[in-house]
């Protein structure tokens, strides 16, 4: 008997080369629960490019880098939104939605970044450094936010530090990311010492490695990759700048140094592209499943909320970078 049913063969049709047949079965089941929840509860699911295949392609309405999230959680026409990413990011989308409903499938899905920084370390800062402006990227918490002149993403963080017109900023807490920002731009960039646990782990020697075995590969690395990984690579960006990357220039063989499941989700769109796939897994962002998606919208859980007094200073942080 054939393990994929006819009802579900469309969808298994995107996500055929990254899934074995024989695993479908266990995840059309959840699929077709959720794609009926979404309609019962005019639901929608924002999905980071780091979530499975089977969450990105087969039940996910809006996808994209923290920036794209960020803003198209702003124009969701929905009662519900599940965030398919980490809660800071669900944290985002309540601030920029406070009428609706944001829930996060499960409430582990942390981030190393946002743990590596409190609110009272920023304005232990803001007296150490007086009048300098906290840029804070979106890796952290609503209370870190709260505490921060303007937030950024990989994706606009050269932007947001140059849109503020002054000699020196603080930019927090991913010290690899402010560092690489600082080779790009003549604003002095005062670092914290937060890294991520998934890019951190990339070496110049991983690269090295990768173009004597794979002679040719194009290297894109996250810009969360410490400053010498990323001054090896051919290019560094957000992660939906490295998915452009690979639409525009399609490169005959690529190779993307970030989440794991990244390179799944991009080659399934690039079937003539060959992925190389060293890659480090988050195992935060892994804590979102189709199964506790489902329960999520059954169950309507985990309601993401946030103090009101801590929103509204947040929610302006995030709003000015969106203005830039
Ligand atoms: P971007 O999707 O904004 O590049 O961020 C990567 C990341 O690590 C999010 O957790
Ligand atoms: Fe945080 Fe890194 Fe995981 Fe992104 S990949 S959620 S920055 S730990």
């Amino acid at each position: 008997m054939s393990a994929i049913l006819p009802s579900s063969a469309a969808l298994y049709d995107r996500v055929r080369r990254v899934i074995p047949p024989i695993e479908w079965p266990g995840f059309a089941g959840d699929i077709d629960a959720i794609l009926d929840l979404k309609r019962q509860r005019n639901a929608v699911i924002l999905a980071h490019n780091y979530q499975t295949p089977e969450i990105f392609h087969c039940v996910a309405d809006i996808v994209g880098d923290s920036l794209a999230l960020a803003r198209k959680a702003m124009t969701a026409e929905a009662d519900v939104i599940v965030l398919a990413g980490v809660h800071f990011m669900a944290e985002t989308a309540k601030l920029l939605n406070p009428q609706k409903t944001v829930l996060i499938p499960d409430l582990r899905a942390g981030c190393s970044l946002a743990d590596s920084i409190t609110a009272e370390d920023i304005r232990l800062l803001r007296q150490r450094y007086p009048g300098v402006p906290v840029v804070t990227y979106v890796n952290t918490s609503a209370e870190v936010k709260s505490e921060s002149d303007i937030c950024c993403t990989s994706g606009n963080a050269k932007a947001v530090v140059e849109s503020l017109g002054v000699p020196r900023v603080i930019m927090l807490p991913d010290e690899y990311l402010a560092q690489n920002i600082a080779a790009q731009t003549e604003v002095e960039i005062i670092a914290w010492k937060g890294h991520c646990e998934v890019h951190e782990r990339f070496t110049p020697a991983d690269i090295r490695e990768l173009r004597e075995s794979h002679p040719g590969v194009i290297v894109l690395a996250h810009p969360e990759c410490p400053p010498d990984v990323v001054a090896e690579a051919d290019f560094s960006g957000s992660t939906a700048a490295m998915s452009d990357y690979v639409e525009r220039q399609k490169p005959p063989r690529v190779v993307l140094m970030t989440e794991c499941s990244m390179s799944d989700n991009v080659a399934l769109q690039h079937p003539e592209i060959e992925f190389i796939r060293p890659c480090n897994l988050c195992p935060h962002m892994k804590r979102i499943t189709l199964t506790n998606i489902r329960v999520a919208l059954e169950q309507n859980r985990h309601v993401v909320s946030i103090d009101p007094e801590i929103a509204s200073r947040a929610r302006l942080a995030v709003e000015r970078m969106l203005a830039v």
